[in-house]
């Protein structure tokens, strides 16, 4: 059984206690739950439920597509939550350095990350992905796309209209600027640590 392990990050400036109760408290929460559900209904699926296993439509496929949007619901929101509280800079980690040096400067990098938010439909996600050493600013317009496998998400930002649309109306870049001003680059970086090197 998975169980809510990612701690309501509580009233934040530009991302409310309303706006972080309702997300954590009831649509983290779901894709936890909707997680377990789906794989008890799969362990609980007979022969004729797996013999009509089909691309265009099967109770299967439903299966299998809600299989990963729940349990990809459920990552990049606890991440999500657990990097969020700070005060924004990054000065004095590695991942700032590694951003640096990827990148050249901290503005282009945040640039580049606001454009992935905004041309996203779902998640623009940094991430350190071990197949070239490097960080990717990784879009998915859903939970269960976009993803590379074996990346692993360092500072996913969740750009769904739930994320913002009542601090901010439908203004997401001004809720990006508010998100990045509250991140725990601290954090991110013993994410990036455990993974880089
Ligand atoms: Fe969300």
């Amino acid at each position: 059984m998975h169980e809510v392990h990612a701690a309501n990050p509580g009233d934040l400036s530009g991302v409310s206690q309303q706006t972080n109760d309702i997300h954590h408290g009831k649509l983290y929460a779901a894709y936890v739950a909707k997680r377990n559900e789906v794989e008890a209904a799969q362990q609980a699926a007979d022969d004729t439920v797996l013999g009509g296993a089909n691309q265009i439509y099967s109770v299967w496929r439903g299966l299998k597509e809600g299989e990963t949007f729940a349990a990809n619901g459920m990552v990049l929101h606890e991440v999500f939550f657990s990097v969020l509280g700070g005060t924004g800079d990054p000065t004095g980690t590695e991942i700032h350095a590694a951003v640096l040096q990827q990148w050249g400067t901290w503005e282009r990098f945040v640039a580049e990350l606001v454009a992935t938010g905004m041309a996203a439909r779902g998640w623009a996600v940094l991430a350190y992905d071990p197949s070239d050493s490097k960080l990717h600013i990784y879009a998915g317009d859903a939970q269960n796309h976009g993803g590379v496998w074996g990346a692993t998400p360092l500072l996913p930002l969740d750009v769904y209209e739930h994320a913002y649309f009542l601090d901010h109306g439908s203004d997401r870049k001004a809720y990006l600027t508010a998100l990045l001003q509250v991140v725990n680059w601290q954090a991110v970086d013993e994410r990036y640590l455990k993974v880089c090197c």
